[in-house]
């Protein structure tokens, strides 16, 4: 799913089944600053060290497997955000990637706001101090129960996804005698170029209310007769992992249309848009994000532009990144378990995690990059599949990697790129005991989320 091609491959072409790998150019000890959270680095020991602090030490302090996060990078890529949007813009950032009480006190410090799509999101995000005007509700289907949690809350905005919703959040803000300022969420038609479950802007799926056929249109016709609801704006999310810059135009492109044609119907300015979340990062070194300033640039001239030839004031633009703040910051660190070769195939590398806290291999067939983390080696580079514990043979963690020949049991590999979607997707898929996350900030580590135990999974299940 990333952009990456299968990389360059094994030693022994002639035997390989799909024939077309050549040894890897690069230097198996290095690290391409653009796959690893910023402070990481290896020491004079060979061991992979992040803000400070080997990953020998943090695998025997804290286990394996294990994600840590690099405090001090999500903080920078926070404010980056922040300061490429300015203050006339709000960057939300989505927790869905990954969520945990010590990143919303993050987020909070660093002047973020925040997009929540479940109840169990927002009871987060509500119990680690976000104030609810900063937080933006989202989902397709949201219970009548969130619904209520989040409207006496106070959310900022929620995010209307069907005209089921419009009257149940309506219903609930005159129940609680309020008026809840809330986004229709539409559907601009664009194809996104990236995997086809995580592309949201074509007509064909189940998010938003469509542009095309008038829905988006009759969505505010509705809103707007509603006491209710302060309908503040439009939202459009195309999809994620993208790169490309020309969805994000045609999608702010048509969001404007529509702005315009409300003014022309109702005679009402909605003063926002969202522009949604989406942008990709760097999984292996063949992936080239854009930096957030170039971002916040080029949506900022597309929506002044299109507004100035529509006659509308520049609205308020908001967007939601997840991936592109979270997912470079962190890594999983493994142990090996196993060193399986297969003769005229590859070595199968068992790992002590897998599919339970990474199914984004399985799922999409996203790319990762490994690198041996515990010491360097200077032996011939094996081409390997690095597999987990699962009882699964898509149980796939890197489909095809390169680690030296003298790989062993009790080595320490890390994979980078894992911050987003990969903790907050981890299941107990056989009965696995999903890994901590572990922040590093500064030569200081500490659990933010904890390891599950065998105690956790047996409390319940009641018997
Ligand atoms: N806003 C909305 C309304 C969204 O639905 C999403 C992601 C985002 C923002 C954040 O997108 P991001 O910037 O993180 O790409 N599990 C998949 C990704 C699913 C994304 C769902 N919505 C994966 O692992 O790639």
């Amino acid at each position: 799913m990333s952009r990456s091609a299968h990389p360059a491959g094994p030693r022994h072409a002639d035997v390989l089944p799909e024939g077309h790998y050549s040894a890897p150019a690069e230097d198996l000890n290095a690290l391409d600053p653009k796959v690893w959270a910023r402070t990481v680095r290896r020491d004079e020991d060979g061991a992979l060290t992040v803000g400070g602090l080997p990953v020998t030490r943090l695998a025997e302090e804290f286990g394996t497997p294990a994600f840590f996060l690099d405090e001090t990078d999500f903080r920078a890529r926070c404010r980056a955000w922040r300061d490429a949007f300015g203050a006339d813009a709000d960057v939300f950032y989505a927790g869905k990637a990954f969520l945990s009480r010590a990143v919303v006190r993050w987020l909070h410090e660093e002047g973020l706001n925040l997009d929540v799509c479940s109840g169990g999101e927002l009871a987060t995000a509500l119990d680690a101090g976000m104030p609810a005007a900063r937080i933006a509700f989202h989902g397709n289907n949201k219970t009548t129960a969130e619904i209520r949690r989040a409207v006496e809350a106070g959310v900022g905005r929620i995010v209307l996804d069907s005209f089921e919703e419009i009257v149940r959040v309506a219903h609930v803000a005159d129940e609680l005698g309020v008026r809840q300022p809330v986004q229709i969420r539409v559907t601009v038609g664009v194809e996104a170029h990236t995997h086809e479950f995580i592309a949201t802007a074509h007509e064909d799926q189940k998010f938003g209310l469509a542009l095309a056929g008038g829905q988006a249109a009759e969505a505010v016709r509705r809103a707007l007769k509603l006491d209710g609801l302060e309908l503040i704006g439009i939202h459009s999310h195309i999809g994620s992992q993208i790169f490309d810059m020309a969805g994000f135009e045609v999608s702010a492109r048509r969001v404007v249309q529509l702005l315009a044609e409300v003014r022309d119907e109702h005679g009402v300015e909605l003063p926002e848009i969202d522009l949604g979340g989406g942008l990709g990062i760097a999984y292996t070194s063949d992936d080239d994000p854009r930096e957030p300033h170039e971002i916040a640039k080029a949506l900022g001239e597309i929506v002044t532009r299109e507004c100035e030839s529509a006659g509308l004031a520049t609205p308020r633009i908001s967007v939601e990144p997840g991936r592109a703040i979270v997912g470079p910051t962190a890594f999983t660190l493994y142990e090996v378990g196993t060193v399986k070769p297969l003769e005229g195939l590859r070595t199968y590398v068992s790992v002590d995690g897998g599919m339970s806290d990474n199914i984004r291999t399985a799922l999409y067939d996203a790319e990762y990059t490994v690198t041996l983390a515990s010491r360097t080696s200077d032996a011939e580079p094996m081409l390997v599949r690095v597999v987990g514990k699962h009882c699964e043979s898509g149980d796939i963690v890197v489909r095809d990697a390169f680690l030296p020949a003298d790989l062993a049991p009790g080595d320490l590999l890390a994979v980078p790129a894992t911050g987003a979607y990969c903790r907050s997707m981890a299941s107990n898929y056989n009965h696995a005991l999903r890994p901590p996350v572990v922040a590093v900030d500064e030569g200081a580590a500490r659990v933010v989320v904890r390891r599950e135990t065998e105690e956790d999974l047996l409390r319940l299940d009641v018997g």
